[in-house]
């Protein structure tokens, strides 16, 4: 069984989409990571990101997605991927830092990367029961999944919850004010930049479960979730 769980960034999907994986004991795939893994080794290579994208920039993200494995590493005793790893390189933290959050959009946004990443998530849900949480799950990666679920929540919700997870691993309690501003214009950036795009953009698919997040607690949207899937069993 697929859950597609798609969503805006900061919608909360990562959250949910591993928590429901726990509860159902299924795998679960955090597509955003491939795409970010692909982004942090353009980046190594010193490839030129500007928009639109050279052709030399192209052929080489299409390489880098062809032929550098992307793999989830483990933690003993617990079933959930706790690192990622490209070419065999861990790049777990590497692939969070605002470097590759301005990087991932391009790179993303090409078909030939989108082609061999959709390729690998597909053959990985052929293998188990999984989450697959992303952008383009119910849509395209796997359209005939039997839950699509589409997360939102208004911008100033999405800031404000990114925010506080970035204060809180930092050590401190809240977010300031103009951290959570900085953060609700990037963020309406990349929606803007996922939306608009010609491959695969941020939709909802036309048969998808849509559910506002607005106001409600990360248990209750993982519940309702959980409680569909398991009337779809
Ligand atoms: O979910 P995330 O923020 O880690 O995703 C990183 C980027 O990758 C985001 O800008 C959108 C893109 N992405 C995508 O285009 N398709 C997916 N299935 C997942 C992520």
């Amino acid at each position: 069984m697929i859950i597609a769980i798609d969503g805006p960034a900061g919608s909360g999907k990562s959250t949910v989409a591993k928590l429901v994986a726990r509860r159902l004991g299924f795998a679960y795939l955090d597509t955003g990571a491939m795409y970010r893994a692909v982004a942090w080794r353009a980046l190594v290579q010193k490839l030129d990101l500007t928009d639109p994208l050279p052709v030399e920039t192209v052929e080489s993200i299409r390489t880098i997605a062809q032929t550098e494995p992307i793999r989830f590493g483990f933690t003993p005793g617990d079933p959930l991927p706790s690192q990622v790893f490209i070419n065999g390189e861990d790049v777990t933290r590497q692939i969070r830092t605002p470097e590759v959050d301005r990087a991932v959009s391009p790179v993303s946004a090409d078909p030939g990367v989108r082609t061999a990443l959709t390729e690998q998530q597909r053959a990985f849900g052929r293998e188990y029961d999984t989450v697959m949480e992303g952008r383009d799950i119910g849509t395209v990666v796997f359209p005939a999944a039997e839950l699509k679920v589409f997360l939102t929540a208004s911008a100033e919700e999405r800031a404000r919850r990114r925010a506080q997870q970035n204060a809180e691993k930092e050590g401190r309690t809240a977010a300031s004010a103009e951290e959570i501003a900085a953060i609700r214009a990037d963020i309406l950036r990349r929606d803007a930049c996922d939306s608009s795009r010609e491959v695969a953009p941020l939709v909802a698919a036309s048969d998808s479960w849509l559910l506002d997040t607005t106001g409600m607690t990360i248990d209750e949207v993982t519940s309702a979730i959980a409680e569909k899937a398991g009337e779809l069993r």
